[in-house]
């Protein structure tokens, strides 16, 4: 249970939740951390807490450093209940602490918790004097809350980014030159994917408010923080904010009697005819959220069902319905499908991926199971749309 020091009296207090395994349903296969710093000025300053199942773990690293009776402010960067969701406790324990925290951030606080807590306001600018150092606030409304503000300490030139350049990811290393970097940038990309991607113009915009800044250390507010590598997360978050992808298709589809899996490899053949590279997503054995990680960088979205019941099958639509809300744009998509009669489904996933906003190639939809010319026919028509 020990505090890190990260920089002179300056501490990570956080909680590390190894057993995570679901964040909202997010699939986080390396459990999480909710980071939470420690500042020993003449005030002393807490930036963010953690879950409130973790309180006990957080106080234990912070009574390591001093009694946590004598903190004096509690800066609240996001009012999420994963960073938020200790502070009844912590209240308890400091009632002397004033919380800080953006407007939004107050309004939402109170929301949670009541509004007999001391607050105080701050917005992009403000400045609050803690001693030998001071902290300067900027407000990311939408990344990905409207109440999300980052803190900035340009006497240790630290900036505290909150959810921001964040990873689930439990380890007990603390550090990127600690960690596999490899890990961290995969778990970072998972992160934004499934978290971030719908307010990638407002990163840009944090990306260019941050880029005037002086720093050596970003802290965020899960998993590894940075030192050694923010050039590398940065470049990441620049290209991923700007909606570029790669030359890779993703085909991803469920299958009843496997007719709609053949015609889905038909269409990776006609891709892969064509220099892309494509990842085959089978709903039955890929979660959502880790398809999603895949979606970030890829052009082609090619989604097939049979029909049943007359409308596709429950696992497409649950994805469809995640892939909408994460909004990713300027995309290709492909319906595709078999049916035994009816056929609903590729008329739904065609509608559906033109509400995503994307261009689509010729629906492909096949009566019962496929035959060998008409797989060669999906190949040889993937290819000639796509060339
Ligand atoms: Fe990690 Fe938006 O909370």
């Amino acid at each position: 249970m020990n505090s890190v020091e990260i920089k002179k009296d300056i501490y990570w207090v956080g909680g590390i939740d190894w057993d995570l395994r679901n964040f909202h349903g997010y699939m986080t296969q390396r459990g999480s951390t909710y980071n939470a710093y420690l500042i020993v000025d003449d005030k002393v300053t807490l930036i963010d807490t953690v879950k409130h199942y973790l309180r006990d773990e957080m106080f234990e690293r912070i009574s390591e450093i001093i009694d946590p009776s004598k903190i004096d402010y509690v800066v609240s960067n996001h009012v999420e209940m994963d960073h938020s969701g200790s502070i009844p406790y912590l209240m308890k324990k400091c009632p002397k602490a004033k919380i800080v925290a953006s407007p939004n951030g107050v309004k939402g606080l109170k929301k949670h918790y009541g509004d007999s807590y001391n607050y105080k306001t701050v917005k992009t600018g403000d400045t609050l004097d803690i001693g030998k150092r001071e902290l300067n606030f900027l407000l990311t409304p939408m990344v990905h809350w409207p109440d999300n503000m980052l803190t900035y300490c340009p006497d240790e030139k630290i900036l505290f980014s909150n959810d921001s350049f964040g990873q689930h990811l439990a380890s007990s290393e603390r550090f990127d030159d600690e960690y596999e970097l490899d890990i961290i940038m995969e778990e970072a990309k998972k992160y934004y994917a499934n978290i971030v991607l719908p307010y990638s113009m407002q990163v840009q915009n944090e990306l260019k408010a941050a880029s005037e800044l002086d720093i050596e250390i970003v802290a965020p507010s899960h998993g590894i923080i940075f030192r050694k590598y923010i050039d590398k997360i940065v470049e990441k978050y620049k290209k991923w904010s700007s909606n570029k992808y790669d030359k890779k298709a993703l085909i991803i589809y469920d299958t009843m009697w496997k007719s709609t899996k053949k015609i889905a490899y038909a269409v990776q053949n006609g891709f892969e005819e064509n220099g892309y590279n494509t990842r085959m997503l089978n709903l039955q054995y890929n979660h959502i959220s880790d398809i999603m990680t895949e979606v970030l960088n890829a052009e082609y979205i090619c989604i097939g069902s049979p029909t049943l019941n007359n409308n596709i099958m429950p696992t497409v639509a649950s994805f469809i319905t995640y892939l909408k809300g994460l909004a990713p744009r300027d995309r290709k998509g492909l319906a595709f499908g078999s049916y035994g009669w009816g056929g609903q489904s590729i008329g739904i996933l065609h509608e559906e991926l033109k509400d995503c906003g994307f261009d689509l190639l010729e629906d492909i939809k096949i009566n019962y199971i496929p035959s060998e010319k008409q797989l060669d026919e999906i190949k040889n028509n993937i290819i000639e749309q796509i060339s």
